[in-house]
């Protein structure tokens, strides 16, 4: 399986220009990483300019394109929404869920990620499903809980499957953008117990098979250690996708792990 190395980049750059710049810099300087796949996930209106600029550009390896977020619903009267249908139809492959700011500065509960999940999948778009603990739930020894209802409740009636589509990301909120990372030999802990939760609600085999990333302040110089010692399949990052040498980097590091 290659590594998937996800690039989330947030509400960034602040213009089409830069947007642009960023993304032909990415795209040249992982030209020939052929052993890895990336997923650049922008905002959504630069969307349609990356996926028409790509099909031009036909031959490029290993690249997709993911969303940030999206609705539940197909269609309808839900002005300012986005739908999963909309996101495949640009070019998605992926879609960020239930990220961090999303339930914190949106509101987002356990639930309506529920629903986004599997409005995601009916779209046939991959998941990237974020679960994660806050500084003051992991000093209180409450961070098994918290992801197993994260996952419980996230991913309630989705299929077997359909469960071999989702990615789960795993973020601690004390590690998104502080530059304080989560310790390797506890991330690989926390990917064992997804696991183990995952393995005991569906099966064995499927948590086997299941992508866990990590994410939270990834650098060129962490990177490659969440791969070979945390053993997880891939990262999401956030802060360092914005500067395109450090990201190519990234990407670099772990092509070589
Ligand atoms: P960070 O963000 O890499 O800036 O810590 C990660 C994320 O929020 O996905």
């Amino acid at each position: 399986m290659k590594p998937l190395i996800v690039a989330n980049w947030k509400c960034n750059p602040q213009n089409l220009k830069e947007a642009k710049e960023l993304f032909g810099l990415v795209k040249k300087g992982v030209r020939n990483i052929k052993n890895v796949e990336i997923v650049i996930c922008p905002p959504f209106v630069y969307l349609p300019i990356f996926w028409v600029s790509d099909r031009q550009k036909a031959g490029f390896y290993g690249r997709a394109l993911g969303s940030q977020d999206c609705f539940w619903e197909a269609k309808g009267a839900f002005t300012g929404e986005v739908s999963p249908k909309m996101l495949k139809d640009l070019g998605c492959q992926y879609v960020i869920v239930g990220h961090s700011e999303r339930r914190r500065y949106f509101a987002e509960t356990n639930e309506i990620i529920n629903k986004k999940i599997k409005a995601a999948l009916r779209a046939k778009l991959k998941p990237i499903f974020c679960i994660g603990e806050t500084k003051e739930q992991k000093k209180k020894g409450e961070t098994p809980t918290v992801l197993k209802s994260q996952i419980v409740k996230g991913l309630e009636k989705v299929s077997k499957k359909e469960m071999k589509n989702i990615i789960i990301a795993y973020e601690p909120i004390w590690a998104i953008g502080t530059g304080k990372p989560c310790d390797v030999n506890e991330a690989q802990s926390m990917g064992l117990l997804i696991k183990k939760i995952i393995s005991k609600i569906w099966s064995r085999s499927l948590a086997e098979n299941l992508k866990i990333l990590y994410g939270g302040s990834v650098n060129s110089k962490n990177a490659s250690a969440y791969l070979k010692e945390a053993k997880m399949a891939g990262l999401l990052v956030g802060g360092a996708s914005l500067d395109s040498a450090e990201f190519i980097e990234i990407v670099k590091s772990v092509s070589r792990a």
